[in-house]
Protein backbone atom coordinates (compact mmCIF):
# COMPACT_ATOMS: atom_id res chain seq x y z
CA UNK A 1 0.00 0.00 0.00
CA UNK A 2 1.31 3.61 -0.55
CA UNK A 3 2.73 5.50 2.30
CA UNK A 4 1.25 8.90 2.77
CA UNK A 5 4.57 11.17 3.61
CA UNK A 6 3.02 14.35 3.92
CA UNK A 7 0.00 15.61 5.19
CA UNK A 8 -2.64 18.31 3.76
CA UNK A 9 -2.07 21.56 5.15
CA UNK A 10 0.94 20.95 6.19
CA UNK A 11 3.85 22.52 4.57
CA UNK A 12 7.78 21.97 4.00
CA UNK A 13 10.74 23.12 1.82
CA UNK A 14 9.71 21.36 -1.69
CA UNK A 15 6.73 23.57 -1.29
CA UNK A 16 8.29 26.36 -1.96
CA UNK A 17 10.87 27.67 -4.75
CA UNK A 18 13.63 29.93 -3.45
CA UNK A 19 14.11 33.20 -5.85
CA UNK A 20 16.70 35.30 -3.63
CA UNK A 21 18.55 36.05 -0.58
CA UNK A 22 16.80 38.66 1.68
CA UNK A 23 19.61 39.02 4.06
CA UNK A 24 22.47 36.75 6.33
CA UNK A 25 23.75 36.52 9.95
CA UNK A 26 26.01 34.32 11.88
CA UNK A 27 23.25 32.11 13.05
CA UNK A 28 20.04 32.50 9.67
CA UNK A 29 19.98 32.91 6.52
CA UNK A 30 16.48 35.06 5.34
CA UNK A 31 15.29 34.00 1.30
CA UNK A 32 12.71 35.45 -0.71
CA UNK A 33 10.67 32.49 -1.75
CA UNK A 34 6.96 31.41 -3.50
CA UNK A 35 4.82 29.58 -2.40
CA UNK A 36 4.36 27.00 -5.60
CA UNK A 37 0.60 26.27 -5.08
CA UNK A 38 -0.77 29.94 -4.20
CA UNK A 39 1.70 31.71 -5.99
CA UNK A 40 2.40 34.06 -2.76
CA UNK A 41 6.33 34.76 -1.32
CA UNK A 42 7.18 34.67 2.07
CA UNK A 43 10.40 35.56 3.56
CA UNK A 44 12.03 32.22 5.20
CA UNK A 45 14.25 32.18 8.16
CA UNK A 46 16.81 29.45 7.51
CA UNK A 47 18.59 27.97 10.56
CA UNK A 48 21.34 25.50 11.06
CA UNK A 49 20.33 23.17 13.51
CA UNK A 50 23.92 21.77 14.14
CA UNK A 51 25.03 25.44 14.77
CA UNK A 52 21.86 26.02 17.02
CA UNK A 53 23.00 23.49 19.08
CA UNK A 54 26.38 23.86 19.23
CA UNK A 55 25.61 27.28 20.24
CA UNK A 56 22.61 26.31 22.95
CA UNK A 57 20.89 29.03 20.78
CA UNK A 58 18.10 26.61 20.91
CA UNK A 59 16.03 28.22 23.57
CA UNK A 60 16.24 31.41 21.98
CA UNK A 61 14.51 30.57 18.79
CA UNK A 62 11.99 28.54 20.56
CA UNK A 63 11.52 31.96 22.15
CA UNK A 64 11.55 33.84 18.65
CA UNK A 65 8.90 31.52 17.59
CA UNK A 66 6.84 31.73 20.49
CA UNK A 67 6.53 35.39 20.47
CA UNK A 68 5.76 35.76 16.62
CA UNK A 69 3.25 32.81 16.88
CA UNK A 70 1.20 35.14 19.14
CA UNK A 71 1.35 38.46 17.60
CA UNK A 72 -1.77 39.06 15.55
CA UNK A 73 -1.47 42.67 14.29
CA UNK A 74 -0.71 44.36 11.60
CA UNK A 75 2.82 46.14 11.92
CA UNK A 76 4.29 42.99 13.31
CA UNK A 77 5.79 40.16 10.76
CA UNK A 78 3.17 37.22 11.04
CA UNK A 79 4.20 33.68 11.31
CA UNK A 80 2.65 31.47 8.66
CA UNK A 81 4.51 28.57 8.98
CA UNK A 82 7.21 26.32 10.77
CA UNK A 83 8.91 23.40 9.81
CA UNK A 84 11.87 21.22 9.84
CA UNK A 85 14.51 18.87 8.35
CA UNK A 86 16.88 16.94 9.43
CA UNK A 87 19.17 19.99 8.65
CA UNK A 88 17.19 22.82 9.16
CA UNK A 89 14.43 24.87 10.80
CA UNK A 90 12.31 27.12 9.18
CA UNK A 91 10.26 30.23 9.40
CA UNK A 92 8.04 31.08 7.28
CA UNK A 93 7.29 34.65 7.33
CA UNK A 94 5.29 37.35 5.68
CA UNK A 95 7.65 39.37 3.31
CA UNK A 96 8.34 42.82 3.92
CA UNK A 97 8.69 44.01 0.56
CA UNK A 98 10.06 47.59 0.94
CA UNK A 99 12.87 46.23 3.26
CA UNK A 100 14.38 48.07 6.16
CA UNK A 101 13.41 50.99 7.52
CA UNK A 102 16.80 52.27 7.88
CA UNK A 103 17.44 52.01 4.65
CA UNK A 104 14.79 55.10 3.95
CA UNK A 105 16.05 57.30 6.29
CA UNK A 106 20.11 56.58 4.95
CA UNK A 107 18.88 57.31 1.52
CA UNK A 108 17.22 60.41 2.72
CA UNK A 109 20.09 61.21 5.31
CA UNK A 110 16.75 62.22 7.25
CA UNK A 111 13.31 61.70 6.85
CA UNK A 112 10.78 64.54 6.21
CA UNK A 113 8.73 65.83 9.51
CA UNK A 114 5.68 64.05 7.79
CA UNK A 115 6.79 60.62 8.02
CA UNK A 116 9.12 60.62 11.11
CA UNK A 117 5.51 61.61 12.35
CA UNK A 118 4.18 58.51 10.79
CA UNK A 119 6.29 56.10 11.06
CA UNK A 120 6.52 57.33 14.82
CA UNK A 121 2.75 56.80 15.51
CA UNK A 122 2.96 53.38 13.76
CA UNK A 123 5.52 52.41 16.07
CA UNK A 124 3.67 53.65 19.10
CA UNK A 125 0.71 51.89 18.33
CA UNK A 126 2.87 48.57 17.85
CA UNK A 127 4.36 49.30 21.28
CA UNK A 128 1.10 49.51 22.77
CA UNK A 129 0.15 46.73 21.30
CA UNK A 130 3.03 45.06 22.91
CA UNK A 131 2.71 46.08 26.11
CA UNK A 132 -0.94 44.96 26.20
CA UNK A 133 0.45 41.53 25.42
CA UNK A 134 3.63 42.28 27.95
CA UNK A 135 6.25 41.87 25.69
CA UNK A 136 9.27 43.92 25.49
CA UNK A 137 11.21 43.64 22.31
CA UNK A 138 14.27 45.01 23.95
CA UNK A 139 16.26 45.42 20.51
CA UNK A 140 14.20 47.68 18.37
CA UNK A 141 15.97 49.65 15.71
CA UNK A 142 15.28 50.89 12.10
CA UNK A 143 17.13 47.84 10.82
CA UNK A 144 14.55 45.72 12.49
CA UNK A 145 11.39 48.00 11.27
CA UNK A 146 10.64 46.32 7.97
CA UNK A 147 8.11 47.85 5.53
CA UNK A 148 5.44 46.23 3.42
CA UNK A 149 4.68 47.12 -0.34
CA UNK A 150 1.92 49.77 0.71
CA UNK A 151 4.61 51.31 2.99
CA UNK A 152 3.46 50.65 6.13
CA UNK A 153 5.66 49.58 9.48
CA UNK A 154 6.19 45.34 10.43
CA UNK A 155 8.16 44.74 13.09
CA UNK A 156 10.83 41.92 13.03
CA UNK A 157 13.62 39.62 15.12
CA UNK A 158 11.84 38.59 18.55
CA UNK A 159 15.01 36.69 19.00
CA UNK A 160 15.90 38.72 22.29
CA UNK A 161 11.92 39.81 23.68
CA UNK A 162 11.36 38.83 26.84
CA UNK A 163 8.27 37.62 27.93
CA UNK A 164 5.99 37.83 31.02
CA UNK A 165 7.52 35.69 33.56
CA UNK A 166 4.72 33.25 33.77
CA UNK A 167 6.10 32.74 29.85
CA UNK A 168 9.67 32.26 30.69
CA UNK A 169 11.75 29.31 30.86
CA UNK A 170 13.97 29.15 33.93
CA UNK A 171 17.54 29.75 31.87
CA UNK A 172 16.64 33.54 30.86
CA UNK A 173 15.04 35.07 34.30
CA UNK A 174 18.23 37.12 34.93
CA UNK A 175 18.92 39.31 32.06
CA UNK A 176 22.47 39.34 30.48
CA UNK A 177 21.17 40.49 26.71
CA UNK A 178 22.47 44.17 25.52
CA UNK A 179 20.59 45.09 22.51
CA UNK A 180 22.23 47.29 19.74
CA UNK A 181 24.73 49.58 21.61
CA UNK A 182 23.13 52.95 20.61
CA UNK A 183 19.61 51.84 21.44
CA UNK A 184 20.14 50.11 25.11
CA UNK A 185 18.32 52.35 27.64
CA UNK A 186 20.21 53.10 30.88
CA UNK A 187 18.36 50.91 33.48
CA UNK A 188 20.01 47.75 30.87
CA UNK A 189 23.65 49.02 31.45
CA UNK A 190 23.45 49.91 35.19
CA UNK A 191 20.87 47.24 36.63
CA UNK A 192 21.31 44.83 33.81
CA UNK A 193 17.68 44.74 33.58
CA UNK A 194 14.36 45.95 31.78
CA UNK A 195 11.44 46.26 31.78
CA UNK A 196 8.36 47.51 30.27
CA UNK A 197 9.26 50.98 29.14
CA UNK A 198 12.46 49.49 27.71
CA UNK A 199 11.52 50.22 24.32
CA UNK A 200 10.15 53.56 25.34
CA UNK A 201 13.64 54.65 25.43
CA UNK A 202 14.69 53.00 21.93
CA UNK A 203 11.48 54.63 20.41
CA UNK A 204 13.15 57.95 21.76
CA UNK A 205 16.13 57.05 19.57
CA UNK A 206 14.68 56.15 16.74
CA UNK A 207 12.55 59.53 16.37
CA UNK A 208 15.28 61.35 16.60
CA UNK A 209 17.70 59.41 14.20
CA UNK A 210 14.68 59.42 11.50
CA UNK A 211 14.84 63.79 11.64
CA UNK A 212 18.56 63.13 12.29
CA UNK A 213 19.90 60.55 10.42
CA UNK A 214 22.22 59.92 13.43
CA UNK A 215 21.56 58.01 16.72
CA UNK A 216 21.48 60.66 19.87
CA UNK A 217 23.90 58.37 21.39
CA UNK A 218 26.65 57.80 19.10
CA UNK A 219 30.58 57.28 18.89
CA UNK A 220 33.30 55.12 17.42
CA UNK A 221 33.79 53.29 20.63
CA UNK A 222 30.89 51.23 22.53
CA UNK A 223 32.54 52.47 26.21
CA UNK A 224 31.77 55.91 25.34
CA UNK A 225 28.40 54.67 23.70
CA UNK A 226 27.37 53.38 27.10
CA UNK A 227 29.03 56.49 28.89
CA UNK A 228 27.02 58.75 26.93
CA UNK A 229 23.76 56.54 27.86
CA UNK A 230 23.86 56.84 31.78
CA UNK A 231 24.67 60.47 31.73
CA UNK A 232 21.73 61.00 29.33
CA UNK A 233 24.53 63.02 27.40
CA UNK A 234 22.51 64.05 24.33
CA UNK A 235 21.70 67.04 22.12
CA UNK A 236 19.00 67.93 19.72
CA UNK A 237 20.12 70.04 16.72
CA UNK A 238 18.46 73.85 17.21
CA UNK A 239 16.49 73.42 13.86
CA UNK A 240 14.92 70.27 15.32
CA UNK A 241 11.58 70.80 15.21
CA UNK A 242 9.76 71.86 18.67
CA UNK A 243 7.84 69.21 19.26
CA UNK A 244 9.60 66.58 18.41
CA UNK A 245 12.62 68.04 20.73
CA UNK A 246 10.09 68.47 23.32
CA UNK A 247 8.88 64.23 22.55
CA UNK A 248 12.86 62.60 22.43
CA UNK A 249 13.26 64.63 26.09
CA UNK A 250 10.22 63.15 27.47
CA UNK A 251 11.28 59.65 26.11
CA UNK A 252 14.84 59.30 26.73
CA UNK A 253 14.48 59.89 30.63
CA UNK A 254 17.01 57.67 32.58
CA UNK A 255 14.58 56.52 34.80
CA UNK A 256 11.98 53.97 33.06
CA UNK A 257 8.91 55.06 35.17
CA UNK A 258 9.28 58.89 34.11
CA UNK A 259 9.32 57.97 30.46
CA UNK A 260 6.73 59.66 28.87
CA UNK A 261 3.89 56.17 28.01
CA UNK A 262 5.46 54.71 31.15
CA UNK A 263 2.30 53.50 33.21
CA UNK A 264 3.23 56.63 35.88
CA UNK A 265 3.47 58.89 33.26
CA UNK A 266 -0.17 58.54 31.88
CA UNK A 267 0.68 55.13 29.66
CA UNK A 268 -0.06 54.63 25.96
CA UNK A 269 -2.79 57.73 26.15
CA UNK A 270 -0.79 60.28 27.41
CA UNK A 271 1.85 59.23 24.80
CA UNK A 272 -0.26 59.58 21.66
CA UNK A 273 -1.45 62.79 23.12
CA UNK A 274 1.57 64.53 23.09
CA UNK A 275 1.68 67.25 20.66
CA UNK A 276 4.04 66.16 18.30
CA UNK A 277 1.75 63.24 17.08
CA UNK A 278 -1.00 66.04 16.37
CA UNK A 279 -3.20 65.34 13.57
CA UNK A 280 -2.15 61.56 13.77
CA UNK A 281 -5.66 59.26 13.20
CA UNK A 282 -4.59 56.94 15.78
CA UNK A 283 -7.72 54.19 15.09
CA UNK A 284 -7.35 53.77 11.93
CA UNK A 285 -3.17 54.40 11.08
CA UNK A 286 -2.62 51.34 9.18
CA UNK A 287 -5.00 51.66 6.76
CA UNK A 288 -3.89 55.51 5.82
CA UNK A 289 -1.81 56.30 2.65
CA UNK A 290 1.25 56.90 4.43
CA UNK A 291 2.98 60.26 3.44
CA UNK A 292 5.64 59.96 0.53
CA UNK A 293 9.31 58.71 1.11
CA UNK A 294 11.72 58.28 -1.42
N1 LIG B 1 14.47 40.30 5.94
C1 LIG B 1 14.33 39.63 7.07
N2 LIG B 1 13.05 39.33 7.29
C2 LIG B 1 12.35 39.85 6.26
C3 LIG B 1 10.98 39.91 5.93
N3 LIG B 1 10.05 39.36 6.70
N4 LIG B 1 10.64 40.55 4.81
C4 LIG B 1 11.57 41.11 4.05
N5 LIG B 1 12.87 41.09 4.30
C5 LIG B 1 13.27 40.47 5.40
Amino acid sequence: MEKFTSVPNKKGPDDFMVAKLLGEDEESTVVLAQDVSSGKYYAIKILDQEKLSQEDKLSQVKKEQHVISRLEHPFFVKLHYTFEDEKRLYFVLSYAKNGELLSYIEANTYLPLECAKFYSAEIVLALEYLYGMHIIHRDLKPENILLTDDMHIQITDFGTAKLPPENRTNSERTTSFVGTAEYVPPELLTTKRSCASSDLWALGCIVYQMLTGKTPFHDDSEYFVFQKIVSRDFKCPPAMNEDAQDLIGKLLVVDPDDRLGSARQGGFDRLKAHPFFRGINWQNLHKETPPMMH
